[in-house]
């Protein structure tokens, strides 16, 4: 049985695409089975790691809506052990009709629930907001990752964050848990970060907050627009570097955790 791991923060921009994409791919070359599920209409996850929007039969829409197998709509990607349930604008439109569906927030979670088993980690990306959609993320998951980016807004937010998966803990998902907090588009010269690092270290247990940061890497950003991980597009860079240490990260923690078989 695998785990499932879901990447939030509804703030904007803060890397959750970034770290979904990069993680699955270090994870799938570490040897295990990953399914990323792209559960934000940008879809960026989707175009990052090559997919071809204007070629898809169904898309995370049709899952979380049950119109279909949640296998008919996984596809394969070019990077090793990595499969993908991609999306498109027309998720946008779940976040609508989602509402009018009893037990709304646990579409996803039924769906994911029926796959579980083919895959060692299932990785969902989901989108800067703490609607329905990103609701179902939450609901769906074993494992929290919340990437934060170390600037003067980051822990705004952050209140209203917890209290929403303490509600989701206390009623649909009692094994939810938050794996971690992890810093993204580090600057080591810049103080504050090292400020607002500080200030975030000291609001949570330290167990909390990954040891592994990602450093500000240009070779990271570049990578999307070639639809490639940045440990294919690059794999000496120091995000690259970072991602693989992340990886292992992520699976020493399942392992101690015994989430995963
Ligand atoms: N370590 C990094 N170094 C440099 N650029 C980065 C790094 N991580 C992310 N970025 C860039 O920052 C931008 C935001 O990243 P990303 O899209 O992953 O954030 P997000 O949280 O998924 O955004 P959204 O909330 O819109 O879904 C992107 O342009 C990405 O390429
Ligand atoms: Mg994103």
């Amino acid at each position: 049985m695998g785990v499932i791991i879901s990447i939030v923060n509804q703030k904007g921009g803060v890397a959750k695409t970034t770290t979904a994409i990069n993680l699955a791919a270090a994870i799938g070359q570490k040897g295990k089975k990953v399914l990323l599920v792209d559960l934000d209409p940008q879809g960026n996850a989707s175009t990052g790691i090559g997919v071809n929007k204007r070629e898809l039969k169904y898309t995370t829409y049709d899952v979380i809506m049950g119109e279909i197998r949640p296998e008919e709509a996984v596809i394969s990607t070019n990077f090793k052990n990595v499969w993908i349930i991609p999306a498109t604008q027309a998720l946008a439109e779940g976040e609508i009709r989602l509402t009018s569906i009893k037990n709304k927030t646990l579409q996803l979670k039924k769906a994911l629930l029926q796959i579980k088993d083919k895959y060692d980690i299932i990785l969902v990306d989901c989108l800067p907001s703490l609607g329905v959609l990103a609701l179902n993320g939450i609901t769906a998951c074993d494992r929290m990752i919340i990437p934060m980016q170390c600037e003067p807004y980051s822990l705004e937010g952050v209140a209203e964050l917890l209290s929403s998966v303490k509600r989701v803990k206390a009623s649909t998902n009692k094994g939810l848990q938050i794996m971690g907090i992890v810093f993204t588009m580090v600057n080591k010269k810049l103080t504050i970060n090292k400020d607002v690092q500080q200030q975030i270290k000291a609001s949570f247990p330290s167990e909390l907050i990954f040891k592994t940061e990602i450093p500000r890497n240009v070779k990271i950003s570049e990578a999307p627009s070639h639809g490639e991980p940045i440990t294919y597009y690059d794999p000496a860079s120091s995000g690259a570097e970072a991602y693989k240490k992340l990886a292992a990260e992520v699976l020493k923690k399942c392992k101690e955790a015994n989430v995963m078989l």
